[in-house]
């Protein structure tokens, strides 16, 4: 493309696309390989963010692509509500065997990661018969009305969008960096997790309660990880009050933290579980996996869509369970995760500005702070340091609830040398922002 089509195209985005739909980047891709993307204008990038938690098994990974033309000459789409196809019935086999839980399970496919938790809570109170829905301070569960409501962060997922959906009622999560209640683990006997039952004193009762939704690590929220203790005493309280408890494993799945399914870490099985993001490998599926008698309470017809599991979805996606097997993906990432983690916290040892270097896996975060004492979040600097990575080749997210934390979702393919490449592009910004 020549210099001015290029400039015109930015042009063209703005006249054309909504302002709504932001961009992190001013450029537009060309092409994409594993751990890298090119702009149109030819310039490398190494890929930190894997267009959000999606391209676990690396972009174009030629398994993927060869499943996903093989089934596009066969047929792209009937309805598999319509005309059934194998490639759903084998997806869902293959989820019921790979999320946690020794028990027999089933499972819907639907479009988007939004759509999985919808569907988690139509089921949850189908099957229990209440309406309340608990979710958690710092979560994030997309973008449609009811799971913007269930979405914590106002500006800018919610403002200005109400009316929300009812029955969405909030509790303080695991965030032990800036604990709710002002203690520290372990002594403070995981106050947040038993806070649960003060709620149904307080708030709704439990016999009104449908689900507890929660991220095993929380996203979008900033990478936190609760003590590993910290679910079973949410699936203690879940299982004394018949209520259904529903891990949101939209960004956590598919070996980003080591394991397929982050609970695993947890030793917990929830009742129900979302996949979307990584397991379509670029393409748009969503998963709602969970416990056969209650995924099976809703009514003939009463869950799905036209596009829910599309075949070529569904191609793809057992492709990258395949080639998760195959390479021993979370093994990888277990790796990925251990090199970063080192070389963070050696730059936590140099640069104050790093408040905390937290994750699990290669889902890894580094907390900015612009004084360690007060937890003060760097903000700012978090902003400047995604632009000192933008302008030195790095793809690089911040997230969290003062947007002060920078965050890895490189895919899991990334070679060691990518790794320290991207890594060493930080710790330079990191240098730079903190002798500013
Ligand atoms: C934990 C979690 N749940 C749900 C969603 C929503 O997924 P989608 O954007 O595919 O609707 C996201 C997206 O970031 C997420 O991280």
């Amino acid at each position: 493309m020549k210099q001015q089509d290029m400039q015109n195209l930015a042009e063209r985005r703005a006249q054309a696309v909504a302002l709504g739909a932001s961009n992190a980047n001013p450029y537009f891709a060309q092409k994409a390989q594993g751990a890298e993307v090119w702009s149109l204008e030819g310039k490398r990038y190494l890929d930190f963010a894997g267009g959000i938690g999606v391209m676990n098994v690396g972009h174009a990974n030629p398994k993927v692509v060869a499943a996903i033309q093989e089934q596009a000459a066969r047929f792209t789409h009937t309805c598999f509500h319509i005309v059934m196809y194998e490639g759903y019935v084998r997806l869902a086999e293959r989820l019921n065997q790979l999320t946690p839980g020794d028990f027999p399970k089933k499972t819907i496919l639907v479009n988007t990661g939004a759509e999985t938790v919808e569907n988690a809570v139509k089921v949850a109170r189908y099957y229990t018969k209440r309406p309340a829905v608990i979710v958690f301070d710092d979560g994030f569960h997309g973008r449609t009305l009811l799971t913007m409501t269930m979405t914590s962060k106002v500006k800018p997922y919610k403002f200005g969008f109400g009316p929300y959906a009812p029955e969405i009622y909030r509790i303080p999560y695991a965030y032990c960096y800036r604990c709710a209640y002002g203690l520290s683990y372990p002594s403070c006997g995981l106050a947040c997790a038993h806070a649960l039952e003060d709620f149904f004193i307080k708030q709704v009762a439990a016999e009104n309660t449908a689900c507890v939704v929660a991220e095993p690590v929380q996203g979008e929220g900033g990478f936190i990880v609760p003590p590993l203790d910290y679910f079973k005493v949410i699936r203690q309280i879940c299982d004394k009050h018949g209520i259904v408890m529903v891990a949101d494993e939209v960004q956590t799945g598919i070996c980003r933290t080591g394991k397929m399914f982050a609970m695993e870490h947890f030793g917990v099985a929830a009742d129900l579980t979302t996949v979307a993001k990584s397991l379509g490998g670029g393409m748009p599926l969503g998963a709602l996996v969970g416990k056969a008698e209650i995924m099976d309470a809703p009514h003939v017809g009463g869950l799905g869509g036209t596009y829910g599991g599309n075949p070529v979805s569904c191609a793809a996606a057992l492709a990258v369970l395949d080639f998760v097997e195959e390479s021993n993906l979370c093994e990888r990432a277990a790796r990925v995760g251990q090199m970063a983690r080192e070389r963070f916290e050696q730059m936590a040892g140099k640069y104050p500005l790093i408040g905390e270097v937290r994750g699990l896996g290669a889902m890894l975060a580094l907390e900015l702070v612009s004084d360690a004492k007060t937890k003060e979040p760097a903000g700012e600097e978090a902003k400047k340091l995604v632009a000192y990575c933008q302008d030195n080749g790095l793809i690089a997210l911040s997230c969290g609830r003062y947007g002060n934390i920078i965050r890895t979702l490189m895919p899991l393919v990334i070679t060691d040398d990518q790794l320290d490449e991207g890594l060493a592009i930080i710790e330079k910004g990191l240098a730079q922002i903190s002798r500013a």
